[in-house]
């Protein structure tokens, strides 16, 4: 049987990790600068992490939300405590783009409106509401483009203002730092106004943190720079270092659950909830919020200290966007044949994205530097 062949991939298969790096058949090691897109947090094969997940399967993997199980509660509380985040309800799922799903849904539910203000080179997923939020009319398919959306600059609070005033709008849905969009980040200034129109115009706001949140960014929550509180808030891929979970928290003054509101069969499945538990214990412990904003703080002041003139470099924390003036391509290609190191590549061709997993050391970024500084010359010279 065929794959659907639809991913543009490297012909490179990675078949164990180990921390920082990931090795193929023949044992070459690879410096993983792309975390396998955003989603590894704590590293390859985390002791803390397999053996959580190991003993949870010698229990049980798996039961379904017709019945009780404790370790969504204990993840919930310890969600609370290390996020900072608190008077949330959450529900679980297990992907991004289904985090934003049922965020729109609720948004609509809440609201009685459908119509949607996303912000220009943003992205959502690739789910029905999601996609139409997302803004890349490729891949919204016509049976998506089934509400009324308008996309917005980031950072133009006029342009957000006018679309929300009338009180027509249900929900803004926005990365404070944009993933595929190449690591642009809003102002906090910003997302306090687009925070104070949503009040003001009976609009939720839903910040997705599926990319930006869980650390990576050197807060919790990407949007924590910002004085706000969002009504919603989603997230997916650090939180299961790999293990499928996603999650929506929902502001408890503004929305009441109904029975059969929401649902999915595997949200906040065992073997999920235990890698989601592994993976705060770790932060946690290894106080990767902390280490995240400092070690990204010396990462993008040594890229502008050794490349500034050359490029523009974007984003917080372990979440890095590099803006040559030419396609970075050629970079990225020569950084994985040549130099053994993933990086990831960006919804602009010119930027480069760097995600690393959170626990990442400082000699491992001074290495991708150097290595970096060395192919940015050799390519140049090719040109
Ligand atoms: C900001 C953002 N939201 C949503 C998604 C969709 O997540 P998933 O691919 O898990 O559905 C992504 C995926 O890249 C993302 O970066």
């Amino acid at each position: 049987m065929n794959l659907f062949d639809v991913y543009s991939q490297y012909d490179i298969e990675p078949i164990s990790g180990k921390g920082s790096y990931v090795y193929d058949a023949e044992g070459t090691e690879y410096l993983d600068f792309y975390g396998g897109h955003a989603v590894i947090s704590v590293g390859h094969t985390h002791p803390v992490y397999v053996s959580k997940l190991k003993d949870q399967l010698d229990k049980i993997g798996f039961y379904s939300n017709a019945v009780l199980n404790s370790l969504q509660q204990e993840l919930a509380d310890k969600l609370e405590s290390v996020s900072g985040v608190s008077d949330y309800a959450l529900f679980y799922c297990s992907t991004g783009a289904e985090a934003n799903e049922n965020a729109l849904k609720l948004a609509s539910f809440h609201t009685g409106r459908t119509k949607i203000v996303a912000l220009e080179n943003g992205f959502h997923g690739r789910t029905s509401a999601a996609v139409r939020a997302t803004h890349n009319y490729a891949i919204q398919a016509p049976i998506n483009q089934g509400y009324d959306i308008s996309y917005v600059k980031m950072n133009d609070v006029g342009a957000m203002e006018s679309e929300l005033a009338g009180g027509e709008v249900c929900a803004v849905i926005i990365e404070a730092i944009q993933g595929i969009g190449g690591c642009y980040t809003c102002d906090t200034e910003y997302l306090e106004k687009v925070s104070e129109l949503c009040q003001t115009n009976g609009t939720v706001l839903i910040m997705d943190e599926v990319q930006a949140g869980y650390a990576r960014s050197g807060k919790f929550f990407s949007f924590q720079n910002a004085n706000i509180r969002p009504h919603i808030i989603t997230m997916a891929k650090g939180m299961g270092n790999g293990f499928p979970i996603a999650g929506v928290l929902i502001d408890e003054q503004t929305f009441t659950a109904k029975k059969g509101m929401l649902g999915t069969t595997f949200g906040g499945n065992h073997l999920a909830c235990a890698a989601g538990i592994a993976v705060l214990e770790i932060i946690e412990q290894e106080n990767l919020i902390q280490h995240a904003q400092d070690l990204g703080q010396y990462f993008k002041a040594e890229l502008e200290s050794k490349l500034g003139n050359e490029v523009e470099v974007l984003g917080n924390g372990l979440m890095i966007g590099v803006k040559f003036n030419f396609s970075s391509a050629a970079i990225r290609k020569e950084m994985l044949y040549q130099e053994k190191i993933f990086t990831g590549s960006s919804g602009n061709a010119n930027i480069m994205r760097i995600l690393p997993p959170l626990n990442i050391k400082k000699e491992q970024v001074d290495y991708f530097i150097s290595k970096l500084s060395k192919v940015f010359e050799s390519v140049q010279i090719d040109v």
